[in-house]
């Protein structure tokens, strides 16, 4: 295991694996009410530059069922927010805590913070990854289909930050995936370039019908991340096309599974019939970032 987790490509496929195993087996040990105190007086720091409902919560949680604590900071609230600098405040961090998970705009920041603190820094989200999304997804992947290995992941939409992780998740885990994007909305060059380096296969087009063909797992996110409000009309006119709704379902396999990590904007890119209806997993999957969170923060800690 590495000793931050910035990148999904900070792991190794034994390290996925590892935690994937250990999230299940808490999250059956959670189902017949059994509790752990593995992380006994062990506090993490939870900083946001952005909003959150998941990552918030689901990392307060395992921290509070693994009989630990989690302390919610607004960067605005402390003195990063008036100028201290992401290196102090690392430094001063670690003096308290036991890990640090960080949601900033800029991924620099997440390096800065894990260069400075002495313990643990976890990319709750950056402009570039989304990794603890990942590995709930590859979590409910597994429970859904029971492997990885040959399936075919496709991406309708933007090549944003969670695209990105899950280019490099499909790669650890030997999925194909293909990107059905606008042209100037692609993944990043080196993620993709990262990708191929692990053996992965990554396609990039540009219609959306033929990247559904045989897909096993479709997925997407939405048009406008955070920080990309500026952009809101110019992208909602760009992705139109790219919509997850029925007629993009009939190109893919009869059992395709639908993830979206949410917050959801039925009528943008996916259809309200599909994210509400019987392929889809995103509830399942939003519940797992807390099995993957609690099998994550019990290996950094
Ligand atoms: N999927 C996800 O990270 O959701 P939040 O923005 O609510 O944390
Ligand atoms: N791509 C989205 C994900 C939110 C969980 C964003 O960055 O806003």
């Amino acid at each position: 295991m590495p000793s931050h987790l910035l990148s999904l490509a900070d792991l190794s496929y034994p390290d996925i694996i590892n935690l994937l195993d250990t999230a299940s087996d808490m999250k059956e040990k959670r189902a017949r009410g059994k509790t752990s105190t593995a992380l006994k007086n062990k506090t993490l720091a939870m900083l946001f530059e952005k909003s959150s409902t998941r990552t918030r919560i689901s990392f307060e949680v395992a921290m509070t069922e693994l009989g630990g604590h989690a302390i919610y900071l607004n960067y605005k609230d402390i003195q990063l927010g008036r100028g201290e600098s992401v290196a102090d405040t690392a430094r001063v961090m670690s003096r308290y805590v036991n890990a640090i998970m960080a949601r900033v705009y800029k991924h620099e920041t997440l390096i800065e913070l894990s260069k400075n603190a002495t313990v643990p820094v976890i990319n709750g989200l950056s402009d570039i990854e989304h990794p603890c999304q990942l590995l709930a997804d590859l979590l409910t992947i597994r429970e859904y289909k029971g492997k990885f290995k040959g399936l075919n992941f496709s991406w309708i939409g933007d090549g944003n930050n969670v695209c990105n992780s899950t280019i490099l998740a499909c790669a650890l885990t030997g999925m194909k995936i293909t990107v059905a994007c606008p042209e100037g909305y692609e993944p990043r060059n080196d993620i993709v370039e990262k990708a191929k380096e692990l053996g992965g296969t990554v396609n990039i087009v540009r219609d959306p019908m033929k990247a559904a063909k045989n897909a096993d797992i479709l997925s997407t996110d939405v048009w406008v991340s955070m920080g990309d409000e500026d952009e809101y009309d110019q992208r909602l006119h760009d992705f139109k096309p790219y919509q997850i709704n029925s007629k993009l379902l009939e190109q893919a396999k009869h059992d395709v599974m639908v993830l979206h990590c949410l917050p959801a904007h039925r009528g943008e890119e996916i259809a309200a019939d599909i994210v509400d209806g019987p392929h889809s997993a995103v509830f399942d999957q939003a519940e797992n970032r807390l099995h993957a969170q609690k099998a994550l923060l019990m290996k950094l800690l």
